[in-house]
């Protein structure tokens, strides 16, 4: 029987907007559940199994593929579909674009679990998927850009809010790396050959794997915080102005920083300084886009004490300037020489995907899912899940990092330890045994973070069956249909 509680707005598309919501939920769910278990599988390799298709090597690709192209990739389509309609006062383009996307992505992410443990790889980190799979991505890429470029060109305001521009660079960026750095020679159905070779691949490889974390995990989430933070704070953005200067900025320096994750590598050693120089400049734009965020609270700041909605937001900004302070970090020489192939990358890595990607996936999701099903925005069954939620959430990335980094300064310094007579110290061994204790940590980190997210998955299912709880006041939960446009005016500067 159809739920009577889905909403239908009378101009929108908001199926498709309630399935990729959803859908951003169960994978969510799946992908956190399989890093967890790769986690566990660091501290007790026993659960490896005898069968290879559960082993570490086998799982970790579909742990990225998961929380990367299915969860963030499902909470993108959600929510620029969402708000590209929004904005423009339009319809999405096109009905059965709108529909090939949902349907199309979901099969992407289906050959993806299939083929993954079964062992089927191009062995190109965040671009493992082989050559039949990557030709469906392309398409399902192009009709999202379609579709959202269309419903842009329909739009009934002059004006193209800010947040849209995110979005479009977000899939124009996307659409040009993931067709070049697919270019192979197929040779059997499962099985292909990159056309380029050596040194070169591999700085096509890490423009395209740098870029998918400036275009994809940066650009796209900005365009998502762009419109989630100021109507969830009921404010207009602190700077539009500066939001402006951000999105130049930053388009403009992502591009060039790639060879950032070659350092000491067989390229060019001017190249290797080039992406040092351009990621430490990437510093200036991302800050200015954390504090356009943070200060949009101004003269709002009391509703963090109550709204736990918004403080997923605002705590996602937090990490995304962490992470963005210490990426450029990362990237000088000296530093890296230390850092890298350590788990201090695994922390880094996660202090943007758990404290900024999930988090503010999860802050947007809270309040878009309720509007989903007839309700007031961020009206879910609970509101105290949602704080349990988030304190679940964030100390579990804290616990995730802070181990990380010991554990990657541990082993930076033990591997380059050096006795008098030239020998090494240590045995890679030893650097191993020291770390289990972080290891554990990240289990405990990583499996709290998933609980979270399986709070969530309840209150999200009681929200989508119309069900209140006690302690939440009625009056709020009036079924609302708002027609209206979004008022989020370019305001203060
Ligand atoms: C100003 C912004 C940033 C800069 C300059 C930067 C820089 C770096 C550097 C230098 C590395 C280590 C490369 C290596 O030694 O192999 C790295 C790795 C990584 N960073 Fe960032 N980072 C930034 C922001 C972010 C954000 C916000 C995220 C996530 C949302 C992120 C995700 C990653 C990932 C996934 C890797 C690991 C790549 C791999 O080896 O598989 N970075 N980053
Ligand atoms: C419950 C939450 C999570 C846990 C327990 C977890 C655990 C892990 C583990 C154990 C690894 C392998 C590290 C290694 O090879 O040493 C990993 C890698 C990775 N995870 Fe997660 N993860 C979680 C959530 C996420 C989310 C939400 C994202 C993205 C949005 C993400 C993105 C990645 C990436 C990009 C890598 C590759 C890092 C690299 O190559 O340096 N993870 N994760």
């Amino acid at each position: 029987m159809a739920n009577p509680h889905i909403a239908k707005h009378p101009e929108y598309d908001y199926d498709t907007v309630r399935l990729f919501c959803l859908a951003t939920i169960v994978w969510g769910v799946v992908g956190m559940a399989v890093g967890v278990l790769i986690a566990a599988q660091m501290v007790w390799p026993v659960l490896n199994t005898p069968w290879e298709w559960f082993h570490f090597g086998r799982l970790r690709p579909l742990h990225t593929n998961a929380v990367i192209f299915a969860f963030g990739g499902s909470a993108l389509m959600a929510t620029s579909y969402y708000v590209v309609q929004r904005t423009c006062q339009a319809p999405l383009f096109s009905p059965f674009l709108s529909k090939f996307t949902f349907w199309g992505w979901q099969t992407v992410i289906v050959a993806a679990a299939i083929t993954l443990p079964l062992g089927l790889t191009t062995t190109h980190e965040y671009a493992e998927l082989e050559w039949p799979i990557d030709i469906l991505i392309a398409l399902v890429w192009i009709a999202y850009a379609v579709n959202f470029i269309g419903t842009i060109a329909k739009r009934k305001p002059n004006h193209i809010y800010v947040a849209n521009w995110f979005f479009m660079a977000f899939i124009l960026a996307v659409a040009i790396l993931h067709i070049f750095n697919s270019i192979q020679y197929p040779v059997t159905l499962w099985k292909s050959y990159y056309v380029p070779s050596g040194a070169i691949d591999a700085m096509i490889q890490w423009w395209y794997g740098h870029n998918a974390v400036g275009f994809y995990l940066t650009a796209g989430f900005l365009g998502m915080m762009y419109y989630f933070v100021p109507k969830q704070a009921e404010r207009p953005i602190y700077s539009y102005r500066l939001s402006i200067v951000h999105f130049w900025a930053l388009i403009a320096i992502y591009m060039w920083a790639g060879a950032h994750h070659l350092h000491f590598s067989a390229l060019p050693d001017w190249a290797q300084s080039l992406s040092m120089v351009f990621s430490l400049i990437l510093l200036f734009p991302s800050w200015g886009g954390m504090i356009n965020g943070i200060m949009t609270l101004s003269g709002a700041w009391d509703k963090l004490r109550t709204d736990p909605i918004l403080k997923f937001l605002v705590v996602s900004l937090s990490f995304y300037g962490l992470a963005t302070f210490e990426g450029p970090m990362m990237s000088i020489k000296t530093v890296n020489a230390m850092s890298h192939a350590t788990d201090w990358t695994v922390g880094h890595v996660h202090s943007g995907a758990l404290g900024w990607v999930a988090m503010i996936t999860f802050g947007a999701m809270y309040h878009l899912i309720p509007i989903m099903y007839g309700r007031k925005q961020g009206q879910m069954y609970s509101v105290a899940l949602i704080n349990l939620h988030f304190w679940l959430a964030t100390i579990g990335t804290v616990l995730y990092i802070a181990s990380m980094w010991v554990n990657g300064l541990m082993q930076g310094l033990m591997w380059r330890a050096v006795n008098e007579d030239g020998t090494l110290t240590y045995t890679f061994v030893e650097a191993l045994e020291a770390s289990m204790p972080g290891y554990i940590v990240r289990t405990i980190g990583g499996a709290l973070f998933l609980a979270g997210m399986l709070v969530m998955a309840w209150n999200v299912w009681c929200t989508t069956q119309g069900r209140t709880r006690a302690e939440e006041d009625p009056a709020k939960l009036d079924p609302v249909l708002d027609a209206e446009a979004d008022a989020i005016a370019p305001a203060r500067g």
